[in-house]
């Protein structure tokens, strides 16, 4: 991953408040494993099936979610997250099931996050009212490309022009909305690359997710790629796309709270926030992981990947856990450091005391953390640990020279 840049910024207050409700609170992530067809990019847990029976899909979520809200008792929630898969398959009463019975299971945070990720195609947007009336308040919408061509090597089923359709339906209903671009992919120049962000910019984001495309094992871009059917952008130009896209974003208010993620001040996705402030968060579907803290213990849930065997445990069972696991303080320490170092903020000194039970000097080691600060690559003062440019250049390096 290219260097992300950092810095104080605009957002520093917003975030901290924010946090508020980090240690004390909770998030829920849905997992919906369908798809009308697989990208041939996408390693996510999402299956194209023929036909779904949504009721039966519903009565099995609201089972596994009054399985965890019982591990879970009086916690706030704080956000919800649908994701994919394509949530916006899902019925919007499945989705209004979902959110009524998560709002009577726990109590809820005033403003609290409902987030829906949505293909953008025109059957899908006609059911964006239907989602805000059943209790989504924001939309994270999966564009990809405003490129036709690049639409069409993603091998996505949606065009540019449906794309603009479905962002300015989705203008209509959700004031807080996101969208999702991939870039670094063949042919790509920072020229295009940064008209491609202007368009981005003028369509209205506020918020924009934007991942260098990645080639995942198993997938049917892997096995192309090293055919050598399609070159990707070398490093040195991986980076200056990069860079182009720090500078076209922050150029129009968006900053970089985390390495992919962009947002004005106030519109960065509170869910994913907590997961890389480490606070706690449940997953109910087919593959969805969940970290509780539980006494003086962060529990690992994970559920059943395969839908057909998820399902199935939970009419049998009341859920689809495969495992729960109690973290080590190490496994702890490490997630941490791992998901903090992520954000422009960095990770905050006294939660990283309660939540991992020293300061960083204590737990990281002072020789380590002083070569890594000497190097450049890490500052430290008395609120936050920041990696600094250079380090979020080599992120895995610096995370793993700071954890031996
Ligand atoms: C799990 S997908 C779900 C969103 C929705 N189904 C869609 O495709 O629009 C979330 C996002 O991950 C990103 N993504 C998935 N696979 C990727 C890959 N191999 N490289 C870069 N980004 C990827 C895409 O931007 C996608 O919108
Ligand atoms: S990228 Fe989205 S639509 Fe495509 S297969 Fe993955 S989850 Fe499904």
């Amino acid at each position: 991953m290219p260097a992300p840049a950092l810095g104080h910024s605009e957002t520093d207050t917003p975030l901290r408040e924010l946090a508020g409700g980090i240690e004390t609170g909770i998030g829920l992530y849905v997992h919906w494993p369908f798809c009308l067809a697989k990208c041939p990019y996408c390693d996510f847990n999402s299956h194209v099936r023929e036909a779904i029976d949504q009721a039966r899909w519903r009565k099995a979520y609201l089972a596994e979610l009054q399985h965890i809200a019982a591990l879970t008792p009086s916690r706030r929630l704080e956000s919800i997250f649908f994701g994919g898969g394509t949530p916006s398959l899902m019925e919007p009463e499945t989705v209004a099931a979902i959110i009524g019975r998560a709002f009577a299971l726990w109590p809820v945070a005033p403003g609290c996050e409902v987030t829906l990720e949505a293909n953008p195609t025109s059957v899908e947007a006609k059911r964006f009212e239907a989602f805000h009336d059943a209790g989504v308040n924001r939309l994270s919408l999966g564009i990809q490309s405003l490129n036709d061509d690049a639409l069409r090597f993603l091998g996505r089923t949606h065009g540019r022009g449906e794309a603009i359709c479905a962002l300015e339906c989705a203008q209509r209903y959700f004031p807080r909305h996101s969208f999702d671009l991939i870039y670094a992919l063949p042919g790509q120049s920072a020229k295009s690359w940064r008209a491609e962000l202007g368009e981005a910019l003028a369509l209205g984001a506020s918020h924009i997710s934007a991942y260098q495309l990645t080639i995942e094992r198993g997938t049917p871009f892997f096995g192309a790629h090293r055919r050598g059917v399609f070159v990707l952008p070398d490093e040195d130009l991986g980076a200056r796309l990069y860079e182009t896209t720090l500078a076209a974003l922050e150029g129009a208010g968006l900053f970089a709270y985390e390495v992919s993620n962009h947002a004005k001040p106030g519109e960065e996705c509170r869910h994913n926030l907590r997961y890389w402030r480490y606070g706690d968060y449940a997953g109910i579907g087919p593959g969805a992981h969940g970290r509780l803290s539980i006494g003086e213990d962060t529990l690992a849930v994970k559920t059943l990947r395969s839908p057909e065997r998820w399902i199935a445990a939970v009419e049998s069972e009341g859920h689809g856990s495969e495992s729960e696991t109690r973290l080590t303080p190490g496994e702890r320490i490490e997630e941490i450091v791992m998901m903090g170092l992520r954000l422009k903020e960095g990770i905050d000194r006294a939660r990283f005391r309660r939540q991992a039970g020293g300061d960083f000097t204590d737990i990281l080691g002072p020789r380590r953390l002083r070569r890594l600060i000497a190097g450049g690559f890490l500052t430290l003062d008395d609120e936050h640990l920041r990696a600094t440019a250079s380090g979020r250049a080599r992120l895995n390096a610096v995370v793993l020279e700071l954890l031996g």
